[in-house]
């Protein structure tokens, strides 16, 4: 059984998780809306693996005997200044998305609840990746100054990416 605090946190993050799709969604429509058609494709596979997070942790919290909680998603931003303005921002959510994973880690370590532990290192390791291809992608934007043929040869592999469900 899990406990209240475990049980609120793991709302809480739902909720964040399923923010962060929207926020990738309404950026996949502002990229899509300045002609960066790869870009949009991209985002729109972060939207996907964003509710793929939500879902994950929303499974656990039923398999565990707890109440999931739904709450109101708050309106992510709609405008930004350009490309690199979109990926300096993905960026920033993920060290906070990050952040606030150890601190789910922590309170399950507090509160003896290894299964919750063990789970949560799957979100562990995913931030791990998911910062260092956002990383490496605003290098990649930056190297070419966010315009031009660099960005349109960047915008034709953004297009390739595709979602397919992590392996459990
Ligand atoms: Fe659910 Fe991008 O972390």
């Amino acid at each position: 059984m899990l406990s209240k605090k475990i049980e609120k946190a793991l709302n809480n993050q739902i909720n964040a998780e399923f923010y962060s799709a929207y926020l990738y969604l309404s950026m996949s429509a502002y990229l899509q809306d300045i002609s960066l058609i790869g870009f949009a494709n991209w985002m729109r596979v972060q939207y996907e693996e964003e509710q793929f997070h939500a879902l994950k942790m929303y499974d656990y919290l039923l398999e565990r005997g707890g109440k999931v909680k739904l709450e109101t998603v708050k309106a992510p931003p709609h405008q930004w200044e350009n490309i690199i303005d979109v990926y300096k921002e993905v960026l920033k959510h993920e060290q906070e998305v990050t952040r606030s994973i150890n601190e789910l880690m922590s309170l399950a370590l507090e509160e003896h609840d290894h299964a919750t532990a063990n789970f949560l290192q799957w979100f562990v390791d995913e931030q791990v990746e998911e910062e260092a291809t956002v990383s490496d992608l605003l290098a990649q934007l930056k190297l070419v100054g966010g315009q031009g043929s660099g960005l349109f040869m960047l915008d034709r592999e953004a297009a390739q990416r595709n979602f397919f469900p992590p392996a459990e």
